[in-house]
């Protein structure tokens, strides 16, 4: 069976990384089904331009409308190889912490909770108050993995892009999936 793999992208700053993510993804040959927020459209669209919405979507196997409960990553019943929500907003970081299943995103989430597969949030905000924390702890008690986007200096990337890519490998890489070819390893110099 060809591994599956959730791709959620919330309304946090750091789309580029959802690009890169789905790019790594796809040089695996791993399935990916993205679902995008609604209220990642804003955010898309700043960052990634006014394409930046079709760019996403070209790159992913399959996609689902944030409102489609239908849709077979609404069932633990339906295979799948775990999620990663990147970047993720302190919303849904909230609304995973509480299980709320308020859309497809969310409750995709849940199910990769309780059908005990990794899930990886690329949770993006700073400074971060006890209501954040305390949400990343509660997700974090649950097996969820919490992977802020912090940018690998040692590894002395020399372009913002290349910048990028080592923070989404490093976060593909945590889905245990396999080596994630593009992410560069701490060698003693
Ligand atoms: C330009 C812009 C940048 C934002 N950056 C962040 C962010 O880094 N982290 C965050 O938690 N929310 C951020 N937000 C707010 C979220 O988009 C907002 O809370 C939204 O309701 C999240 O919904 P979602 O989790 O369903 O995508 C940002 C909003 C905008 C317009």
């Amino acid at each position: 069976m060809s591994r599956k793999i959730v791709v959620g992208v919330t309304g946090a700053s750091g789309a580029v990384l959802a690009f890169e993510a789905l790019k790594l993804l796809e040089a695996m040959g791993v399935e990916t089904r993205l679902v995008i927020s609604r209220g990642a459209a804003y955010t898309i669209q700043h960052e990634l331009g006014d394409d930046g919405m079709d760019r996403l979507c070209g790159m992913a196997t399959t996609v689902y409308e944030p409102e489609n409960m239908m849709a077979p990553i609404a069932s633990g019943s339906s295979p799948g190889h775990g999620m990663i929500i990147v970047p993720c907003s302190m919303r849904t970081l909230s609304a995973v912490a509480y299980g709320l299943g308020d859309s497809l995103l969310t409750r995709a989430a849940d199910v990769t909770l309780k059908e005990r597969r990794p899930l990886v949030m690329v949770t993006r905000e700073a400074p971060l108050h006890l209501g954040h924390l305390e949400a990343m702890e509660k997700v974090t008690r649950m097996g969820g993995i919490i992977c802020p986007p912090v940018p690998p200096f040692y590894s002395m990337p020399e372009t913002l892009e290349g910048m990028y890519t080592q923070i989404a490998a490093r976060a593909v890489s945590t889905l245990g999936l396999e080596r994630v070819a593009a992410l560069k390893s701490w060698e003693t110099p």
